[in-house]
């Protein structure tokens, strides 16, 4: 049977503007349509809670924020870990003269500062946490957060049969239910104002390819990251009347101290790419997401063609 024949689609020409500045809003001209469109959300002074910020990726997705404009908030238990990312973030986005405070943390609240790197040491499961962040730091952050970023995580390697039940439950429960609660208390106390309010505000979640597919010795790992596309799924309806959209990235194999371990060659043979992601290529999607006012409910699996190949 012949193919069906397609219609012939003009490419649309892309305007070329002679000033020296980048446009705020692509801008797509062609000869039958009118002028679209299409408006990205600006950063610059949109508070961003990233959980798991000073992790390979969260680091990341904030130094892009930052680099962008936004001010970000980087949630994690260590505070040595949270505090050398706010460092390094403030060196590689920040003018040097500008002086590197972060603050406030959940102990310490200082919700007068305008630091635009800002750190929250505390434990995204623990009773009371969210709670806490808020009422610490109300003046900035109460109905007044734009952006949260679910990049807590914890890997898991062991088989079932030989895993500890409370190690399983620790991996569902610090991805899955982590990433739900943070986007409860957030989306409750950081981003509703009204119904259809302000646009723009989202939430990004961050899956895994073995969400999708199978791998030996990650079955909590899998069911949790499985979840996750539930939870987006779901909350994106649930949030739409909020005008909060809520999306998710899905790596593969990243660059990181999570995959440092892993057996490496055999897995290098089966990703088209040949190599492992980089933290910033993660960081990229993860801002196409964000910026993206169109993207709700949108998985973007970033696994360098992996998740094209077959199972074996
Ligand atoms: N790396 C990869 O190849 C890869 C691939 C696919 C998906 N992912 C997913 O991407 C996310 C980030 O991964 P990553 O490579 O950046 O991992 P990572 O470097 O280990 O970072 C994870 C971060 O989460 C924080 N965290 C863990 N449990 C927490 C809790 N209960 N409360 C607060 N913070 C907590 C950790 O900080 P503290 O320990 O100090 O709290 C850590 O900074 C995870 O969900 C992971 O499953 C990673």
């Amino acid at each position: 049977m012949r193919p069906p024949t397609l219609p012939r689609i003009k490419s649309p020409r892309i305007q070329t503007h002679h000033h020296n500045h980048l446009p705020s809003s692509r801008t797509i001209h062609t000869h039958h349509q009118p002028t679209t469109t299409h408006p990205l959300l600006p950063l610059t002074q949109r508070n961003c809670i990233i959980t798991g910020g000073a992790g390979a990726l969260g680091h990341a997705i904030a130094k892009s924020l930052v680099a962008a404009g936004a001010t970000v908030w980087l949630v994690g238990r260590t505070r040595a870990t949270l505090h050398d990312a706010a460092l390094d973030i403030h060196r590689s986005t920040l003018p040097p003269d500008q002086e590197f405070a972060p603050g406030p943390n959940t102990s310490n609240s200082n919700s007068n500062s305008n630091n635009r790197i800002n750190i929250i040491e505390g434990d995204i499961l623990a009773q009371g946490f969210w709670q806490r962040v808020f009422e610490d730091n109300e003046a900035r952050l109460a109905k007044n957060v734009d952006v949260l970023v679910n990049a807590a995580g914890v890997a898991q390697n062991g088989f079932l049969f030989s895993s500890d039940e409370a190690g399983l439950r620790g991996v569902l429960d610090t991805n899955l239910a982590g990433s739900m609660l943070a986007a409860k208390y957030v989306g409750r106390y950081g981003m509703i104002r009204e119904r259809h309010g302000r646009a723009g505000k989202c939430i990004v979640n961050v899956g895994s390819l073995l969400g999708e597919r199978g791998g030996k010795g990650a079955v909590a790992y899998a069911a949790s990251k499985a979840g996750i596309h539930g939870l987006t799924r779901a909350l994106a309806e649930e949030l739409a009347g909020w005008n909060i959209r809520v999306n998710a990235v899905q790596p593969g194999y990243i660059e990181s101290d999570m995959t440092k371990g892993l057996e490496r060659q055999s897995l290098l043979e089966k990703i088209p790419a040949k190599r492992f992601g980089r933290p910033d290529e993660v960081a990229d999607a993860t801002m196409f997401l964000i910026t993206n006012m169109y993207a709700n409910n949108c998985v973007i699996n970033l696994d360098g063609g992996l998740s094209a190949t077959g199972f074996q």
